[in-house]
């Protein structure tokens, strides 16, 4: 019990670095962004924590087995059989998402029910079902760190090799996000 709560802590920190790491990404690709995240309020930090989560490969499929049998959308789900969730498939979906391989904050601004359509932490309510309850704290952890390298910290991106993989799990920027000469904003 003792080792499966330490790895309950360990396991989210690795996770949101692994965010925090895109979300860097995101502001050296998108600089248009970063100079609105600049000036942005909280609205324009959520929406393009939001972004991040659904444009990255962060997750690409989540796994489970079927306890018994049932049929859903004439789709039979047999007991025993492992069924994978296509989480990328789904963030990146034409039919949900309008472009779904730009990147653009602002798709957020339109309030909707995304219970079950949008889903990097797992889908549905997180008190009844699957959804992850650590949802909110990752979205506060990604602003404040945005909030510090866009306003607390000057720093340099060199020459590096920022591809990432879609067939690597979980994938991360070959060179990471390397960053040089960060100097305290004053
Ligand atoms: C990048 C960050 C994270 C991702 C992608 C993520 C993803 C997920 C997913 C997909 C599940 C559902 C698994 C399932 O039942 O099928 C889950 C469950 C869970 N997550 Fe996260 N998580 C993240 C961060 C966090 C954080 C920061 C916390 C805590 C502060 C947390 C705590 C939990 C807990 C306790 C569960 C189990 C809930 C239950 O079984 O009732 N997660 N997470």
């Amino acid at each position: 019990m003792a080792a499966k709560e330490l790895i309950n802590v360990i396991r989210p920190i690795v996770a949101i670095s692994t965010y925090i790491t895109f979300t860097a990404l995101a502001m050296y690709e998108h600089p248009e962004c970063h100079e609105e995240l600049m000036h942005g309020d909280n609205n324009y930090f959520e929406m393009f924590v939001q972004e991040v989560r659904r444009y990255y490969p962060f997750t690409p499929f989540l796994g489970a087995r079927v306890h018994k049998d049932f049929v859903w959308n004439q789709y039979e789900f047999k007991k025993g059989v492992l069924v994978l969730l296509d989480v990328y498939g789904m963030n990146h979906d034409s039919q949900i998402w309008s472009d779904p391989d730009e990147f653009r904050p602002g798709r957020f601004k339109e309030q909707k029910d995304r219970t079950f359509s949008f889903i990097p932490q797992g889908g549905g309510d997180p008190g009844k079902g699957h959804r992850c309850p650590g949802e909110g704290i990752t979205i506060e952890m990604m602003k404040a760190s945005i909030n510090f390298l866009v306003n607390k910290v000057d720093f340099e991106v060199p020459e590096q090799d920022l591809t990432y993989s879609l067939s690597r799990i979980p994938t991360l920027p070959e060179s990471g996000f390397i960053m040089k000469n960060i100097r305290k904003k004053l």
